[in-house]
């Protein structure tokens, strides 16, 4: 009698897993070979399948668009040929482009993940889960970190316009201030269009508006770069100047900062502060690594669905057909509701709408010649 139990249960694990043995997801881009994106994706698509996809029996297949249509309806249409079971947003094209592919992915019942949030006012899409920060909460991180500096005026320089509703956490930064008995000058200045202007600015900076605590709020990092190569040039590298960078990647500069002098005498002595948002020693480029957390949790959220018997089908659809996939609200829901610990970018897990909850950011100090962490401030408040 125990021989056949056993043997039954052998045979319905067999039966169970036999049947969901190895399976290939596609993933979808709308990059082309070859871009940031793209090659971000197929790191990422390669560290899950490794990693993950012996034990999970699942691995992904990077799908991007036949043809660099300038079209991108045509491109996720012809994604969705393919079959797809997810589409990674990418922050590479404009504003109307990724409302529209967000709208498609509703339609069509498509889970698609986005890297970052392009607008404040950006509606939050049923079939869009955002694995990024939202809008302003490097800011408000950023603000949080202020406290420790003491500070009693600051330049605050951003790259973009559309920045600045990002940046309102910190000009309210004033008010939560002065309620702790601090007066603050706060001033605001874009940054010039042209790299080449940058020195000019940087004059102005020193000798009219006399600020030595400076904010840059930048995503590119060559604009970091550009912006303190010409410091060091006007000696503006060395105290007091002190630099706070609402970017990610600082510690990517690591390398540039400890080049010393011809005399060897080391060039950037000033404060240099930033947020980092990757927990991993080395740190990695924040892009990329989100790129792989989006990956890591469509795995598990199919792996989740599986264990439970709902392992979504892939399925080819017709942009024309008004066609929606049968198991997309199944995967869209398994991927809002996973909670993953202690990944790339710290614990993994969503609100209801699909925004990411609870990001964590770390302040990163330059001390001696390497960032270290020097705090913790939550994005969301
Ligand atoms: C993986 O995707 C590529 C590009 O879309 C495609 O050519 C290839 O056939 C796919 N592989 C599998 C096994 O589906
Ligand atoms: C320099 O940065 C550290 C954090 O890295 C901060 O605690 C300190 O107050 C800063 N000093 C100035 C003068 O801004
Ligand atoms: C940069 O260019 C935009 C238009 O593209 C313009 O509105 C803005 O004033 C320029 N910024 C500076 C600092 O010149
Ligand atoms: C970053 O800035 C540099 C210098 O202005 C520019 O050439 C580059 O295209 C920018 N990168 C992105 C992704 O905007």
């Amino acid at each position: 009698m125990q021989e056949k139990c056993r043997l039954l249960i052998f045979c319905w694990i067999f039966a169970r897993f036999s049947v969901n043995a190895d399976e290939e997801f596609n993933i979808g881009t709308t990059s082309m070979a070859g871009t940031f994106p793209f090659e971000h994706l197929r790191y990422a698509i390669h560290r899950w399948n490794t990693e993950n996809g012996a034990h999970t029996q699942i691995t992904f297949n990077l799908t991007s668009p036949d043809y660099p249509s300038r079209n991108y309806e045509d491109r996720v249409c012809n994604l969705f040929q393919k079959g797809v079971v997810a589409i990674i947003l990418s922050n590479e094209q404009d504003e109307k482009d990724t409302q529209l592919i967000k709208s498609m992915c509703h339609f069509h019942h498509i889970p698609c993940i986005a890297l970052q949030a392009t607008s404040i006012q950006d509606s939050i899409s049923d079939f869009v889960t955002m694995i990024g920060p939202s809008r302003g909460s490097g800011a408000r991180a950023t603000a949080e970190f202020l406290d420790s500096m003491r500070w009693t005026s600051f330049l605050l320089a951003y790259q973009d316009g559309s920045d600045l509703e990002d940046l309102s956490p910190l000009m309210q930064y004033k008010q939560i201030a002065e309620t702790g008995g601090r007066k603050l000058l706060i001033k605001v200045r874009r940054l010039p269009n042209n790299t080449a202007d940058y020195e000019p600015f940087l004059k102005h900076v020193k000798t009219r508006l006399k600020q030595t605590n400076i904010i840059i709020h930048s995503n590119n990092i060559t604009i970091l770069y550009h912006l303190l190569d010409r410091a060091r040039g006007l000696n503006m590298a060395e105290p007091p100047f002190s630099y706070v960078f609402t970017n990610t990647d600082l510690s990517l500069l690591e390398d540039f900062l400890n080049n010393n002098s011809p005399k060897n005498d080391p060039i950037f002595t000033c404060n240099i502060t930033g947020l980092q948002l990757v927990k991993n020693d080395p740190m990695m480029k924040t892009q990329l690594a989100l790129t792989s957390e989006a990956i890591y949790v469509i795995g598990m959220a199919i792996y989740r669905l599986r264990e439970f018997g709902h392992a979504p089908r892939q399925e080819k659809l017709e942009c024309g057909g008004h066609s929606q996939w049968v198991d997309g609200a199944i995967l869209n829901d398994g991927i809002r509701k996973l909670k993953v610990a202690n990944q790339l970018t710290g614990d993994v897990r969503f609100r209801p709408n699909g925004e990411r909850d609870e990001i964590m950011y770390h302040g990163v100090g330059r001390i001696g010649n390497k960032f270290v962490k020097v705090g913790v401030g939550w994005g969301d408040f």
